[in-house]
């Protein structure tokens, strides 16, 4: 299938592992021009940049000011933008109940995981609404419908987050599609890295990483983890003008972690 990506301009937030990494390589694939921000960058990212029409911008996106400078960053190169992945966001398990959770926690969360992307559009829409078929895909997650007290602040950002794009879509309407996806587990950092969630909660609970992954692995009626390039891989189709009819919708891909419609 032709995505008629070629060309078009993308930026893409959390873009040196895991999920946005994938991203990045399979719309440079596409010879989609790619901005491609996080904060510490990788080898890997730098490996794309080598080969492809990437460029990394080394930012704090959780700064107030750090969103608006990577898509100058952009406008400044590519004097535009098409696409945008909202995709940075974290989690950190809070196992001590809501009544542990902070101030500072819930700060964290909101900017990591709502605040950044509110930024991030807020500075891209006006380049992106200039453009025809112009969109934007955010990696929401399966926690904004499926509150969970381990992730507790997480998922009421993600929540936030889902919420805001479907408002987001009604408001651009025909000018730039606005779209949300919500991964279950995934195969990254963040859920099996060494301060990932399976390492965080074996060590709060005398077990091993290995054996809490297998268990939310099971949990899925596929019994496994989502691949990056599966998410990766939704996120170019959305992006693309196949998806041209598509907007304020919202994608679940948990290998049916969700039992309810
Ligand atoms: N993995 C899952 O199971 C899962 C499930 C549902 C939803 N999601 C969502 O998918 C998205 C990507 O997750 P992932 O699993 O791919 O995460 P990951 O592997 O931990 O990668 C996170 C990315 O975000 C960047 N980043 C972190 N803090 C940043 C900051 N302050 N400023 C700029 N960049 C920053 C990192 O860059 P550096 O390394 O350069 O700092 C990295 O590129 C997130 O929104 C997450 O909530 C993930």
């Amino acid at each position: 299938m032709d995505l008629h990506l070629t060309g078009r301009v993308a930026v893409v937030t959390g873009a040196s592992k895991g999920i946005g990494l994938a991203i990045t390589r399979s719309l440079a694939a596409e010879g989609v021009h790619v901005v491609a921000g996080a904060m510490h960058g990788s080898p890997e990212l730098d490996v794309l940049a080598d080969q492809k029409d990437v460029h990394p911008v080394l930012v704090d996106l959780t700064t107030p000011e750090g969103p608006a400078l990577l898509i100058d960053e952009a406008v400044g190169r590519f004097d535009t933008i098409d696409i945008l992945v909202n995709n940075v966001g974290a989690v950190r398990p809070r196992l001590d109940g809501f009544l542990a959770v902070t101030d500072q926690d819930w700060d964290w969360a909101m900017t990591i995981n709502f605040f950044a992307a509110v930024r991030t559009m807020r500075a891209a829409l006006p380049h992106l609404a200039t453009r025809a078929g112009a969109s934007i895909v955010t990696v929401s997650s399966v926690n904004a419908y499926l509150p969970d007290p381990p992730v507790i602040d997480y998922s009421a950002a993600k929540a936030a987050l889902t919420n805001l794009c479907k408002s987001l879509s009604k408001e651009y309407g025909t000018r730039v599609r606005v779209n949300t996806i919500s991964p279950g587990p995934v195969q990254t950092d963040l859920w099996l890295g060494g301060d990932g969630v399976a390492a965080t909660v074996a060590r709060a609970n005398g077990t091993t990483a290995v054996a809490v992954a297998q268990q939310a692995a099971a949990d899925a009626a596929t019994g496994r983890f989502t691949h990056p390039q599966e998410v990766a891989d939704l996120v170019l189709f959305l992006a693309s003008d196949r998806a041209d009819n598509i907007t304020g919708s919202d994608f679940r891909i948990d290998g049916g972690l969700v039992t309810t419609l």
